[in-house]
């Protein structure tokens, strides 16, 4: 995903927002990534990345998404329709 795509669709919080924040931030734990505009107190698509996120920034990378914004977009959407997630998504929780 590119910077400026959304990582909390519900907010519209994009990806250059949330590595601002935990590069000011630095936030113990990934919940308290909400303080920034709200990312991640919606429909709860967006957290297991926010959580992916605040653990890359703690190893002390630069946060990123792999893969495109439609994708990202459309597995929201699926989840909105049936909870469900793509399976490569569960595996990688899973380890
Ligand atoms: S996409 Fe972030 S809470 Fe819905």
């Amino acid at each position: 995903m590119k910077p400026t795509d959304d990582v909390c669709l519900c907010f519209h919080v994009p990806l250059v927002k949330i590595r601002g924040y935990l590069a000011r931030e630095d936030p113990k734990v990934a919940s308290l990534i909400s303080e920034c505009l709200g990312a991640g107190t919606g429909c709860g698509w967006c957290v297991p990345y926010l959580k992916d996120l605040h653990a890359q920034h703690k190893a002390g990378q630069t946060p990123t998404i792999e893969g495109s914004a439609q994708d990202y977009s459309a597995g929201r959407l699926r989840f909105r329709k049936d909870g469900s997630r793509d399976q490569q998504r569960d595996q990688q929780e899973e380890s």
